[in-house]
Parts: C-alpha cells; sequence; structure tokens
C-alpha cells in the first residue's frame, strides 16, 4: 500500500488527490487519463438538476430563472440528457479502478430525487451534491435556508446508500453548526467550497461580464481555515477541500488542517492533468523529509485544537494583522 493511501467516504483512496468535478471529468477518456496521471479519485462533471426533472412545465414550477437562463438551459439540457450521464458513470466504471463519485447540481426536493438511486445503480461509488439555494428574499431567513438545505439532503440519504457529500457554498453564517447538521441528516462528508460565477459589470460597455472562472492559489486560505475548524468541531465527517489547491504544498496545508482529501480543478486547466504526478512526487518528498510514513501521521496535526494558539484560525487576529502596517 502507497503511503499516500487514505480514505474518504468510507472509499479507499491510493492518495488523497481527486479531480474536481468539472470539464475535466466529463467523458471516459479524460477519466482514464485522471487516473494514468494518479488521481485518488474523480467527481463527474455535474448534472443538473433540471436535466433530471425535465420537462419544462416541471422546471417552470420549481424555478424562477428567467427567459435568457431558460432558453440556455434547454439548449443545455437537449445536449446532455440523464441517460448519457448514467452512461458515463457506468462506462467510467468499467474503465477505471479509482472511486468515481457523481455530482448533482441541485437546489430542491422536488421530484429528481427519486432518480438519485439511478446514479447508484449505474455504479457511482458516492454522490456529490452541489447544492446551491442563493440566500435572498426578504421574508425567507438564513434558518429557512437552511432548512431546504436539509431536507434536501435528508430525502437523498434516504433514497440511495452509497455516501452522499455536500459541496458547500461558503456563505452561511455557522458553518460548523450546518456541517453538524447535514451530518445529522446522513451526510458523509463536505467539500469546502464550491466557487460561483461572480458578476461584474463592465463601465466602458455597459455591460455585464463575469470574473475569472479559475482560482489562483492566493484563494486557499479561507478553505484551509474552515478544514481546520470543521475536522476538530465535526470529527464524524470527512471533508474535502476544494479552492485553490494548485501545488503539493497546499495539498499538504489542508492535510495539515484536517482535511481527508483535496480536489483540484483550476491548476488543472492551467498545467495540465499530469500536473497530478508532480504534486504527488513532491507530496511524498516532503513527507520522506518530514519523517511521516503515511497521510494519516500529519493528518489534522495543524488542525484548530492541535496547534498552540487556535485564535490564530480565527478571526480575532485580524485586527492584530493589519496593526502591523501604520
Ligand atoms: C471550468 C469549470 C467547470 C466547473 N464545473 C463544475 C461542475 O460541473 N460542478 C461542480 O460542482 N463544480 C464545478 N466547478 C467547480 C470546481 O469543481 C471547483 O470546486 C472550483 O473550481 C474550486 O476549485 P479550484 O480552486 O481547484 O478550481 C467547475 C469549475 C471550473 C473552473
Amino acid at each position: 500500500m502507497s503511503q499516500l493511501a487514505t480514505q474518504y467516504l468510507g472509499l479507499k483512496l491510493k492518495n488523497p488527490l481527486i479531480v474536481s468535478s468539472s470539464g475535466l471529468t466529463n467523458s471516459v477518456e479524460k477519466i482514464e487519463k485522471a487516473e494514468r496521471a494518479g488521481a485518488g479519485a474523480v467527481v463527474l462533471k455535474s448534472v443538473f438538476e433540471e436535466q433530471i426533472n425535465y420537462e419544462a412545465a416541471a422546471y417552470q414550477e420549481v424555478s424562477n430563472t428567467n427567459a435568457e437562463s431558460f432558453d440556455y438551459l434547454q439548449g443545455y439540457v437537449a445536449a446532455n440528457n440523464l441517460d448519457n450521464y448514467l452512461k458515463l458513470i457506468s462506462d467510467s466504471k468499467k474503465n477505471v479502478n479509482i472511486p468515481v463519485i457523481a455530482s448533482i447540481h441541485c437546489f430542491s426536493d422536488k421530484r429528481w430525487i427519486d432518480f438519485a438511486k439511478n446514479f447508484e445503480e449505474a455504479g457511482a461509488d458516492a454522490l456529490e451534491l452541489n447544492v446551491y439555494i442563493q440566500p435572498m428574499g426578504r421574508n425567507i431567513s438564513g434558518t429557512d435556508i437552511e432548512k431546504k438545505y436539509l431536507n434536501l439532503v435528508k430525502k437523498v440519504t434516504k433514497k440511495v446508500s452509497i455516501p452522499v457529500s455536500v459541496k458547500l457554498s461558503n456563505q452561511f453564517t455557522n458553518l460548523v453548526n450546518i456541517t453538524d447538521k447535514l451530518y445529522g441528516v446522513g451526510a458523509k462528508g463536505v467539500v469546502l467550497f464550491n466557487r460561483f460565477y461572480e458578476p461584474d459589470i463592465d463601465i466602458n460597455k455597459m455591460k455585464m461580464s463575469s470574473f475569472d472562472v479559475f482560482s489562483n492559489p492566493e484563494d486557499l486560505r479561507f478553505a484551509l481555515r474552515w478544514a481546520a475548524i470543521i475536522s476538530d468541531e465535526v470529527k464524524e465527517i470527512d471533508i474535502a477541500a476544494s479552492t485553490g489547491v494548485h501545488n503539493a504544498d497546499s495539498a499538504i496545508k489542508m492535510i495539515l488542517a484536517g482535511a481527508d482529501a483535496v480536489q483540484l480543478c483550476s491548476v488543472l486547466y492551467k498545467k495540465g492533468v499530469s500536473h497530478i504526478r508532480e504534486m504527488l512526487e513532491q507530496m511524498e518528498i516532503w513527507m520522506a523529509k518530514q519523517g511521516y510514513d503515511s497521510i494519516k501521521n500529519f493528518k489534522g496535526n495543524m488542525s484548530y485544537k492541535s496547534i498552540k494558539h487556535p485564535e490564530l484560525y480565527q478571526r480575532s487576529q485580524f485586527m492584530k494583522y493589519f496593526s502591523n502596517y501604520e
């Protein structure tokens, strides 16, 4: 067994580097390529709840999306039907030995949930729910929105027997509390965090524009803080750190903070999937230098409660940090 071997969602991984849900995992060929590059697992590109639900009427019933995005969605749905997705799962499972995690982009607890079992039957080793409910509306409280997440996850975990993880937004008031509640309704893991489309305005063309879709290495620290805190506060749940992991050092930091696995996306678009191999080699070099012969020897060694000054993960340090600059 390799010294990088680990477990995530109860699945045996030959190493903790997982290819994130994205265009990098939308075909069997790409998934085989990820395996050859050394990936410990893959999360397939998300299928949208609307693709599962698809019937215009059903869709309109559960969404308040505008006409333009509805048109886009119809085109998307036409090109990506559910059967193709189920075939992607089963063909991937036939062709690779690493765990294949299916991903569903969802926001309602409506009829799509009846199909959740199909992913399991197609051979998925786990389900990652990319849930996002836009927290807006004058009369909707944070608690109301959290209830929706919990209902949705509870319904899914009741339908399937494979492990379910939830890819979280970083916009919860208390990430520890929501993680604990997700664990309570059956989630086995959380992915910290999802990355969203962020609107911008081009003031010269008077048009909407959007921010760079890819993360930068500096984007790592929000997830680092919460991996460190959640791994101690909700020990029962597994954590996959995602966002800003671009090299071996960042992956090591996430594991030191307490993550069970690390998901990679932007860096693989920028440097190619073969970058996984390089990261694994560098992780092994670091482990040898530090005298660690397995992941569990250092996982969580720098978590919130493991360090001498846990407040360094807390906001109170903010003041101190800025007061160094007059
Ligand atoms: C081009 C692109 C496509 C993505 N598609 C999906 C998707 O289908 N489902 C999903 O859950 N996340 C998707 N993501 C988000 C990534 O899985 C990942 O969570 C995010 O990019 C943060 O990780 P990174 O910093 O390594 O890029 C996508 C990201 C990119 C850049």
